[in-house]
């Protein structure tokens, strides 16, 4: 039993996330976490809402909020669709949280008694009909590369490109639009990351030869390109204070740390929150997960998910911070980076509204219809895009047809024919060792995938399973074997309960309500969700004859072509 730390890219907190963000981030996480509790490790996945920055702000701004109860509020809403979707954290924390505060003061002063900062007078957008500096994204404006023009100071929506309020053309104040802004020296603290760059490629050589190829080529075109001294403080009244111990000065002009700063901390400051709020008589270590000192022999692998956006934030700066900080806390292991998932080839948007908004999607269809279409068509090696054709043509192959029929058309005929025990019959022949052998070697396919985190190749070896078990069904034909074999029927019946079983296990990283209702279908007297061993695998025999059982309502629905026209026209497909 190995000890595994998960985390998934923080959502930010202005608003509702889309498809494209659960498919890049939480939901493989998810999968990946279920999959190996159920191998029996030691899991522990967090993942928290991202509170600080300007989005955060101008949300609350716009909503007429003071800007705490808006993240409040909105941490609520993200935690009901996430519940929703049946996401297992271990924790969902907030990265404002005190835990945090304090984790991230204490990053900072380390970095600066290492002689990783230093207070830099710099050129920033000042308002004076707003009284205040515009950081990132309180300027807007033209974009000097591609005259995109609304534009924002930290990056162009249109081009991608990062900038610098400073850049924009026409800037204006995203908050009272005034356009008389000026260029004011002000102080901030800089992270020195050009000192680290030795220390980050020496890292990223020794362990980013495992990563996929789509993270490490981004490490290292970002070390390639040299890594660059950054502020790290900004001129907010929301976020992280400047601790006024180590720079009294910042601190009473009200600075706080820059949220790319302060966010991957919070995967840190998370755990901590998770160990706080353990319920009496409980006592969890979470320094034992980050701090390797403390892991003693029972080290953590630590696995990220997130969108190619984020890699050079979680492969470069994040592991430059923790070397610098010179305090031995755990570095990421594997990095899982995900492409674009596309609404019908352009952008999900959540600023244009583009695209299903995992609110939208859940109250269409249950969760796992969505899970199972975004894993098995996870954008890994490429971008992979979203129509609803495409959703509606899956659902009814895979989920409808593959696997809801085959758990119905089993279990009822059994029932219309054997009443509600599972037959007997007699014993396993050919078929039955041909299958097995099937079912044990596309199970090793399957675990294999997934271990090494290739999601639409598991997704894959599952409908495999799945499949496996309509061909036998189909080449034993229960329904005319009935007529002149009983015992064969019945045997035939009880092979194909186990298949039943057996897809309730191991369907559950995917699509865990279905899989609980396929499996509490069967009353067993000891059933666990723990994986299948491939003996099992082969022999087919974890629902003994006579065990009793339940048909379960339809597993899953079809998606009609009257219902596929209404979400293209409530949603726009294409256009
Ligand atoms: O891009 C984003 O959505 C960020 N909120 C991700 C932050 S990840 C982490 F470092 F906190
Ligand atoms: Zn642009």
């Amino acid at each position: 039993m190995a000890r595994h730390l998960v985390t998934s890219a923080l959502p930010y907190i202005n608003g509702i996330k889309h498809l494209g963000n659960m498919v890049g981030s939480m939901l493989p996480a998810d999968v990946y976490s279920r999959y190996l509790r159920q191998r029996g490790h030691d899991v522990l996945y967090i993942c928290a809402t991202d509170e600080h920055g300007t989005p955060a702000e101008l949300a609350a701004k716009e909503q007429g909020l003071p800007v705490n109860e808006f993240c409040a509020q909105a941490h609520e809403a993200q935690k009901v669709v996430y519940d929703g979707f049946e996401l297992a954290f271990d924790y969902f924390g907030r990265s404002s949280s005190t835990q945090n505060v304090e984790i991230t003061q204490h990053f900072a002063r380390q970095l600066n008694e290492n002689g990783f900062i230093e207070e830099r007078a710099i050129h920033q957008v000042y308002s004076p009909a707003d009284g205040r500096f515009l950081p990132d994204r309180y300027v807007e404006g033209i974009c000097p590369h591609c005259g995109y023009d609304k534009a924002r100071g930290d990056q162009c929506e249109n081009c991608t490109r990062v900038l610098d309020p400073t850049d924009l053309i026409d800037p204006r104040s995203a908050i009272s639009g005034s356009t008389s802004l000026e260029v004011r020296e002000t102080k901030h603290l800089f992270l020195l990351q050009s000192k680290l760059q030795g220390e980050v490629e020496a890292w990223v050589d020794k362990v980013g030869g495992e990563w996929p190829q789509l993270s490490s080529s981004i490490a290292r075109k970002w070390l390639t390109e040299g890594l660059h001294d950054r502020a790290i403080t900004r001129d907010l009244d929301w976020g992280v204070p400047v601790p006024a111990d180590t720079w009294p000065g910042l601190s009473a002009d009200g600075k706080v740390f820059y949220v790319w700063f302060d966010a991957p901390i919070e995967y840190i400051a998370g755990t901590k929150e998770w160990a706080d709020a353990a319920p009496e008589g409980e006592h969890r270590d979470w320094k034992s997960w980050w701090y390797e000192a403390d892991s003693g022999d029972n080290p953590v692998r630590y696995t990220e998910f997130m969108a190619k956006d984020n890699v050079p934030f979680h492969t470069v700066m994040f592991p430059a911070i923790e070397l610098g900080v010179r305090e031995p806390w755990k570095k990421v292991d594997y990095v899982k980076g995900f492409n674009w998932l596309t609404y019908y080839g352009g952008k999900f948007s959540t600023s244009q509204k583009r695209g299903v908004f995992t609110d939208q999607a859940l109250d269409i269809l249950p969760a796992d219809y969505w899970r199972y279409f975004l894993i098995a068509n996870a954008p890994e090696s490429d971008d992979s895009s979203f129509t609803w054709e495409h959703f509606a043509a899956t659902v009814n192959k895979d989920l409808a047809d593959t696997l809801g029929n085959f758990v119905n058309r089993v279990l009822s005929f059994s029932r219309k024919r054997f009443g509600d025990k599972v037959p007997a019959g007699g014993a396993a022949g050919e078929v039955e060792a041909k299958l097995g052998e099937e079912i044990a070697r596309l199970l090793a396919e399957y675990e294999a995938q997934m271990e090494v985190l290739q999601f639409r190749k598991t997704a894959a070896a599952l409908r495999a399973l799945w499949s496996a078990g309509n061909s036998y069904l189909e080449e034993k034909a229960p329904w005319l074997e009935i007529k002149t074999d009983q015992d064969g029927a019945a045997l035939t019946l009880r092979t194909a309960m186990n298949l039943i079983h057996l897809y309730a296990v191991v369907s559950e990283p995917l699509i865990p309500a279905s899989a609980k209702a396929m499996r509490s279908a069967f009353v067993l007297d000891r059933d666990t969700a723990t994986w299948v061993t491939t003996e099992q695998a082969r022999a087919l025999h974890t629902v003994p004859a006579g065990a009793a059982f339940t048909v379960p309502s339809v597993l899953f629905a079809k998606i009609s072509d009257e219902e596929l026209e209404t979400y293209r026209a409530r949603f726009g497909g294409g256009s």
